[in-house]
């Protein structure tokens, strides 16, 4: 293993920045609309149900729940570039949504107080030991009321490492290039991230590491949590971008309902 990561990396690498190098996943609409279509499909979301989106990022998932009106949304993540980002957008359209800044895996919000918890994206396996994950589903369950639904949206480990490839490159416009070397050991994958401006040069150089999970690990993962009627759906493949873009391709999507 020649990548070094600072095990709080992910305390730091959301931000601007971040929406930029992987624009083509996260600041896509018409993307992040088809992911939705498949979400509510999943599980029984009605316009009057609080929904939780942990780890939500700048809330691209509940601004088009919004948009659909589902108007009783929140929004967790422990960036706060990204949450202000989130409620400047918020504002604009005239939603109301909640945006809380907390570690998902002790959020100190009261118990049972959600119809739902969508955990999206590919938003788990960035603490690098494996028992924050476990910390992130349970705390995930006590908010939940009894009869609640969980959704997870994570990468599909197995497909990652069949279609890996150490290095990418992408343009993010004229100027700017994003460049990624990537490592795999024990399902974590390693990788350092270069952002380079013609005229700035070197803007990014971070290094950051993902636990994956495959069909066969992440049901029992939730299980453990103490959810049941898990169903994991694989071949969840809504970016249809050709180029190479990371973690997002090949995702899988398990459903669990609290007892
Ligand atoms: C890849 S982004 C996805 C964000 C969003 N779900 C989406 O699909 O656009 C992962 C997010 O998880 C958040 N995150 C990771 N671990 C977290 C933790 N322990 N507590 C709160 N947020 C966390 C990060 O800050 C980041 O915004």
């Amino acid at each position: 293993m020649t990548i070094c990561v600072d095990p709080d990396w992910w305390q730091t690498l959301f931000d601007e920045t971040y929406l930029t190098t992987d624009a083509r996943s996260v600041c896509n609409e018409e993307l992040t609309r088809r992911e939705v279509d498949v979400f509510c499909k999943l599980i029984p979301l009605r316009i009057e149900h609080s929904i939780l989106d942990l780890c939500g990022g700048h809330g691209r998932h509940t601004m088009e729940l919004c948009r659909r009106g589902y108007g009783h949304c929140t929004v967790l993540d422990f960036s706060e570039p990204l949450l202000k980002i989130g409620a400047q957008c918020a504002q604009k359209h005239n939603y109301q949504v909640n945006f809380i800044q907390a570690d998902a895996r002790e959020t100190r919000l009261k118990s049972e107080r959600f119809d739902h918890v969508l955990i999206l994206g590919n938003s788990l396996g960035y603490v690098p030991d494996q028992v924050s994950d476990q910390r992130i589903l349970r705390e995930a369950y006590r908010l939940l009321k009894s009869q609640g639904w969980l959704l997870v949206d994570v990468t599909d480990g197995q497909a990652v490492k069949a279609h890996f490839t150490p290095n990418a490159w992408h343009e993010i416009n004229s100027d700017v290039v994003v460049c990624r070397h990537r490592e795999i050991c024990n399902n974590i994958v390693y990788a350092r991230e270069m952002v380079l401006n013609k005229q700035c040069g070197l803007i990014r150089d971070k290094t950051y590491c993902i636990r994956m999970y495959e069909p066969q690990t992440v049901g029992p993962l939730i299980e453990n949590s103490g959810f049941e009627n898990v169903t994991v759906h694989t071949r969840f493949s809504p970016q249809q971008c050709q180029g190479d873009v990371g973690f997002m391709n090949h995702r899988m999507i398990t459903t669990a309902q609290k007892p």
